[in-house]
């Protein structure tokens, strides 16, 4: 049931429909059909580019226990932040890349700045990973291969993480996934970590995507949902461990992330490479923590 989803909602030809799929950025009806229901937050002021809580909408899938959806708390002014974290700074050492032991880049060289000069380099990254590094093929984490985490990220996740009572989450492995407008991420559940109870954070900017949900079996039906830019997604509880993927990017008609630029700026010259890479691109941060309370290592 999921690979017939993922199949359908990824095809070029035949176009799928959109109908069934939940924009949680218009949630009346979804409100009102019991799909998803408000969820409410003690106030706290606004800090790593994050709008004081007071005006977060924030939503719980009915059907996927423990599955939430904040609906883009950041500012403009931090998702440009995170996304310039993302592109210049997250993609480089000692961060790993999928484009390692490529002839792409010299030893010396870094994507962003190379990549600024030459489309074929911008478009080869697809992953960085840091903290304990996501092993690709092993699935295994291991003490042998990690780096450090970056503060402001790990902090920015653990205050989203206290906002909904996970006052013990600890980021300690994270992936940066680059999509562009043709690119998927097939269906697959997170189950490396040794501590499976705590929340997966999920933040996304650029361009919107197709995500899809599933239960805890491949043969479950997923359900359709929208991310846009700014959306965060905390897989908590069932839905930690539960079948997901992203069969479609799709280009979205609001530049969220372009907003109050030119109110805060006379020119547009330092933000125009950004600006031009997520013109066509995605990016997820993915945060996970990986040992148990009290367990200090591996
Ligand atoms: C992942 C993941 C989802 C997304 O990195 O494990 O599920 O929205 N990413 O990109
Ligand atoms: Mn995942």
């Amino acid at each position: 049931m999921f690979r017939e989803s993922f199949k359908y909602y990824k095809s070029k030809d035949p176009l799928p429909t959109f109908e069934d799929v939940l924009n949680i950025h218009k949630p009346k009806l979804l409100l009102n059909n019991g799909i998803i229901t408000k969820l409410a937050i003690n106030k706290s002021s606004p800090q790593y580019g994050l709008r004081s809580t007071e005006d977060w909408e924030v939503y719980v899938i009915n059907s996927r226990n423990g599955l939430i959806f904040i609906k883009n708390p950041f500012t403009p002014h931090g998702q440009r932040y995170w996304i310039t974290r993302c592109l210049k700074d997250y993609s480089k050492k000692p961060h790993k890349l999928n484009i390692d032991n490529t002839n792409i880049l010299k030893s010396d060289e870094n994507w962003w700045e190379e990549g600024r000069k030459n489309k074929k380099i911008i478009d080869s990254l697809r992953w960085s990973t840091f903290g304990y590094h996501h092993d690709w093929d092993t699935k295994i984490y291991s003490e042998e291969n990690k780096c450090p985490f970056p503060e402001d990220i790990k902090n920015m996740t653990k205050y989203v993480a206290e906002q909904f009572g996970f006052d013990d989450f600890t980021a300690e492995a994270a992936i940066i996934n680059y999509y562009h407008l043709d690119s998927t991420l097939s269906g697959h559940t997170d189950h490396s970590e040794q501590n499976l109870e705590a929340p997966l954070f999920s933040f996304s900017f650029g361009q919107s995507a197709i995500f899809l949900i599933g239960g805890e079996t491949i043969d479950e039906k997923p359900l359709a949902i929208y991310i846009h830019s700014g959306d965060i997604l905390i897989m908590s509880k069932e839905s930690r461990l539960c079948y997901h993927a992203v069969p479609r990017i799709i280009k979205t008609n609001y530049e969220v992330w372009n907003d109050e630029y030119q109110m805060e700026n006379s020119d547009f010259k330092h933000w125009e490479p950004f600006n031009n890479y997520l013109s066509y691109s995605r990016i997820n941060i993915n945060v996970r923590q990986v040992l148990n309370k009290g367990q200090l290592k591996l």
